[in-house]
């Protein structure tokens, strides 16, 4: 089991397109969390809420606290190249330069990164099987590129998971994995690793950086 395991795991990254250099690389910022923390303050109306929603469709905005680094600027270009379709974040990112990013990621990455408990949990539906590889058997991602799921908001889960399988959101290695997941797979690993602790949070709201 281990070793097929292991054979799995190293057949996914390589799928993934990463490479042996980029395996337990330290998630370190490179981006000015104080100058993020002033593009950022608007991000907070959304993100600095607990529970807040968005409308139409109605999901939970994602937790963004304890995220990995590498992922938060991934995700953000994303937006802004429009691999991912969200017309406030589109909105949030289009004038953004690469450095911009960099300065948010950093700046919500500031907050404790979520760090895996590592017990392997008994109550994993079966298509979690799939998804540990990259994302953990608790949802911690593995690698700075991979999303921590864990503690995640399981409407928002949900959406993302419909939204690789449709395609609407583009991301070659997900979209392959989504594609064959069932709605009631969908329900039951949203459900799974938004239970799951230590959980991502909600980003804190800080003071009101002085403006300079
Ligand atoms: C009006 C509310 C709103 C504002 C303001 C906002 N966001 Fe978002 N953000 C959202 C929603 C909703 C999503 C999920 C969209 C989707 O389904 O892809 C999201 C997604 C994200 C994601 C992806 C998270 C993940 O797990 O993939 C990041 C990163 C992010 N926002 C950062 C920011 C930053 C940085 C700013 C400020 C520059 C910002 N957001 C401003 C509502 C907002
Ligand atoms: C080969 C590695 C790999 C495997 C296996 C994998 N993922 Fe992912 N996952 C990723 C990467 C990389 C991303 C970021 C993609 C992007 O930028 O849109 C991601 C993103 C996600 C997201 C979006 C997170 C967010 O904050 O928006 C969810 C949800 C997710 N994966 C769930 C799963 C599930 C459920 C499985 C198993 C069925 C799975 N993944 C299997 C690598 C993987």
């Amino acid at each position: 089991m281990t070793s097929s395991r292991h054979y799995l795991s190293v057949t996914v990254l390589a799928v993934a397109g990463l490479g042996a250099a980029a395996t337990g690389a330290e998630d370190v910022p490179t981006g000015d969390a104080a100058r993020g923390a002033r593009i950022g303050y608007t991000c907070l109306g959304c993100h600095g809420i607990p529970d807040y929603r968005n409308a139409y469709p109605g999901y939970h905005v994602p937790k963004l606290g304890g995220q990995h680094y590498a992922y938060l600027v991934a995700a953000l270009g994303e937006y802004r190249a429009g691999a991912r379709p969200h017309p406030t974040m589109k909105g949030q990112t289009t004038s953004l330069t690469e450095q911009g990013l960099r300065d948010l990621a950093a700046y919500f990455a500031t907050s404790e990164p979520v760090r895996s408990g590592a017990a392997a949990n008994e109550s994993a539906p079966k298509a979690a099987e799939a998804c540990a590889a990259c994302h953990g058997s608790d949802g911690v991602g593995l690698l700075p590129e991979f999303p921590t799921l864990s503690g995640q908001h399981a409407d928002y889960i949900e959406q993302a998971l419909r939204a690789y399988r449709s395609g609407a959101r583009q991301h070659p290695v997900m979209n392959a994995m989504a594609a064959p997941l069932k709605d009631a797979d969908i329900d039951a690993l949203a459900d799974y690793f938004a239970a799951q602790s230590p959980s991502l949070r909600t980003a804190p709201l800080p003071a009101r950086p002085q403006a300079r």
